[in-house]
């Protein structure tokens, strides 16, 4: 509920990405959801049309605004940079100033590789970042842009996004253990895998907090705990299939120089979670527990 006794308004940009589909079918029943995307939803915004973002949000009036909408594509980022930047900081800093005149909330979500990767703690949110990559500096761009524009934002950081559904290094895996005789993975970069699901959950666990505390605002780190390398990531998967009676391909743990991408990653992304747990008061589980569950609902046949 708002101050005025009404539904809370709740608009969710990118809702038909990883995130945004989770919180879309994750939404608390007393909330209004307007789901918003490029295509495909009743109300539509591209964040290249950069003069449509204020108009909208304006005409709709939403409580909270959850921007789950991002230029994702690592590699080609690196090409396109321009654009990964009005998507990921001119749009954000738009979503920001206009959320500053409505008066509501705006959640939004950044990514481990804002990091150079060159330190060996987990990173807490207090640490430097020292993008790597064109993703990664637009991604910090557009965290500056909400901190200039408006106090009332929760910044969640994530990483290694995957779920049963859409494009991620989870369904990956389950294909080419099917369909190759041999699969390599890199295991020199360090990270923590997360779910979808669990992000979408997360941020409603904070949506709450925020509801009863609305000064609560800022950068938060949001993953589940430990860290594995892509390919401790592909062995879990590798094993869930022979456990489940499917043949997997043989797994062979690579380094990086093995396989050059057009943009570097961090050796090292981990991220510190303290300050997100000390908020919600409990611990965050373990990467495999998130992991699990999605293993068991999985069909290996429906990424083929
Ligand atoms: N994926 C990861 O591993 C990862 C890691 C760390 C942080 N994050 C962050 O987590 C958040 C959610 O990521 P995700 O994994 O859910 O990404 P995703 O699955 O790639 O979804 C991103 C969504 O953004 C939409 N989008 C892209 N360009 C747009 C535009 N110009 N206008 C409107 N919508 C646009 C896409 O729409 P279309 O479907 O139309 O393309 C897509 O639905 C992002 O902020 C991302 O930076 C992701």
């Amino acid at each position: 509920m708002n101050q005025g006794g009404q539904k809370m308004r709740l608009l969710i940009l990118g809702a038909t990405g990883q995130v945004g589909w989770q919180l879309v079918q994750q939404a608390p029943p007393r909330v209004e959801v307007i789901p918003v995307a490029r295509q495909g939803t009743a109300v539509t915004l591209d964040l290249e049309d950069l003069d449509a973002i204020s108009p909208l949000l304006k005409t709709l009036r939403p409580d909270v605004v959850i921007n789950a909408a991002a230029y994702t594509a690592v590699d080609q980022a690196e090409q396109e940079t321009e654009r990964a930047q009005r998507i990921n900081s001119t749009a954000v800093g738009l979503l920001a100033a206009t959320m500053a005149e409505l008066g509501g909330l705006l959640i939004h979500y950044s990514t481990d590789y804002v990091f150079a990767g060159n330190q060996s703690l987990p990173y807490r949110e207090t640490d430097a970042p020292a993008p790597l990559n064109a993703y990664g500096y637009t991604k910090w761009l557009g965290e500056q842009a909400i901190a200039r524009h408006h106090p009332a934002h929760l910044i969640l950081r994530t990483s290694w996004v995957y779920d049963l559904r859409g494009k991620n290094f989870l369904r990956t895996m389950v294909r080419l253990a099917q369909t190759r005789p041999l699969v390599r993975v890199v295991a020199d970069q360090i990270g923590t895998p997360t779910a979808a699901p669990f992000i979408a959950q997360v941020t409603y666990q904070l949506l709450e907090h925020w509801q009863a505390t609305p000064s609560l605002s800022g950068l938060y780190h949001l993953t589940p705990r430990g860290s594995t390398s892509w390919y401790g990531f592909a062995a879990k998967i590798f094993d869930h299939l022979r456990a489940k009676g499917y043949a997997a391909a043989t797994l062979e743990a690579i380094p990086s120089s093995e396989y050059p991408t057009r943009a570097k990653r961090p050796a090292f992304s981990t991220l510190n979670c303290e300050k997100l747990e000390t908020v919600l008061g409990t611990p965050l589980p373990p990467w495999e527990a998130v992991l699990e569950p999605l293993l068991q609902q999985l069909d290996p046949q429906s990424v083929l």
